[in-house]
């Protein structure tokens, strides 16, 4: 017989949260994909903005409490917080995420568009910038875009600080575009005719898109918090704010593979990918070695993350997860399932549930994989 869960009563406030976000088309029909602030940089499994939105807005955030997302990736909760008027903090173990996150949610700094210009006039008077030492890197890049890039790096880190986080995150934006990759989603090596003044046009055209966007924010920029960090080794007293509402979308087993997707950006800006990889949460490359992880390990880890949401939330806060299944060796895996029964342990219990249906032109070389349709949205206190 399976264990019948015990899951207390709703009290009358969650029973009015609940008759509210039932009220909600979880598929949001009317959104226009990717505009503005959303499509500034690419990242893989991002939330559409709609989905933070509608919890941030319709769930309580005490007074003196911030927002959370412990899996931030590009940042979508916290920039929904502030453009709700909520401080946040987020955290990754992806510097590409981090990065992004800490650029959509700061302010403009002043002189940007005449900082990228400069960094292009040096760049393109700088023949000598040593190539770094980047695994494979003459079968992605063409040797003239290496010197380009390498060129670009070196002029943005002699450019003010302030201005180094956007003009890094212009020159992430177009690494992709200006290598022998197909696209974002397809790791094949094709010709492409690029060359030193294909990538310097690139860049100028991604930092004054980037200066775009950021300059029309019309909302005030409230603090948000951005920790780049391992959340499995994050501590309660590490986070700067008591958190009043956890919004995020776990990476879940066997299904992306955020440092590959971000690889050659991170070599390009001075990170370890392989770094990444060792402690990300579900990446593939866990799940095809001798001693594969299982669900059993998305437990556990799922154990640490709620140890450390319940050392911060506030008495009475919410917790949203968005989370879909996963295939492990053609297994199944209900990932809700699992998040419902860990975080039940920490006395967070179901408060609402909706099934909404991805996006079939959601372009994702990792959906296909795992046959990943739905996921749930699983909102507990
Ligand atoms: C589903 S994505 C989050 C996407 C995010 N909701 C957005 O809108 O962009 C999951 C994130 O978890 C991060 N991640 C994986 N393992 C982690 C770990 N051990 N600590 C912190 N973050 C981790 C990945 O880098 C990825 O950004």
């Amino acid at each position: 017989m399976p264990r019948q869960a015990k899951v207390p009563a709703l009290h009358e406030p969650d029973i009015a949260i609940a008759s509210g976000l039932a009220g909600l088309n979880w598929s949001f029909p009317a959104r226009v994909a990717h505009s503005g602030i959303e499509g500034l940089h690419p990242y893989p499994a991002k939330f559409i903005a709609e989905l933070p939105r509608a919890l941030v807005k319709t769930l309580p955030v005490p007074r003196g409490s911030a927002v959370l997302d412990p899996f931030c990736g590009s940042g979508t909760t916290l920039v929904e917080s502030q453009k709700s008027g909520l401080p946040s903090v987020g955290i990754d173990l992806n510097p590409i995420a981090c990065l992004m996150t800490r650029v959509k949610t700061a302010p403009l700094p002043p002189d940007l568009p005449s900082s990228a210009n400069e960094a292009v006039d040096r760049a393109r008077s700088d023949q000598a910038s040593a190539i770094p030492p980047i695994p494979n890197l003459d079968h992605w890049f063409l040797p003239s875009v290496q010197q380009a890039l390498a060129a670009l790096t070196n002029a943005i880190a002699a450019t003010q600080p302030v201005h180094h986080d956007p003009l890094r995150l212009a020159l992430s934006s177009i690494i992709v575009r200006v290598s022998n990759q197909d696209s974002d989603t397809r790791y094949a090596a094709v010709e492409k005719d690029v060359n030193a003044d294909a990538v310097f046009q690139a860049f100028l055209r991604a930092a004054k898109r980037l200066h775009d966007v950021l300059s029309s924010r019309s909302y005030s920029l409230v603090p948000a918090n951005v920790m780049h960090a391992d959340t499995l080794a994050v501590e309660p007293q590490d986070v700067p704010a008591p958190i009043g509402l956890v919004v995020t979308s776990p990476p879940y087993p066997n299904a992306y593979e955020y440092w590959l997707y971000h690889k050659y950006r991170m070599w390009w800006l001075g990170f370890d990918p392989l770094a990444v990889k060792k402690h990300e949460i579900g990446a593939r490359a866990h799940f095809f070695k001798r001693d594969h992880h299982t669900e059993a390990d998305f437990e556990r880890q799922m154990a640490r993350t709620f140890e450390l949401i319940s050392g911060v939330l506030v008495p009475g806060g919410y917790v949203c997860f968005v989370v879909g299944t996963s295939r492990i060796h053609g297994r199944v895996v209900d990932n809700a399932s699992i998040v419902e029964e860990v975080a039940r342990r920490f006395d967070l219990h179901r408060v609402f549930s909706a099934e909404r249906s991805l996006s079939a032109k959601r372009k994702s070389f990792n959906l296909a994989h795992a046959r990943i349709k739905t996921e749930t949205v699983l909102v507990m206190r």
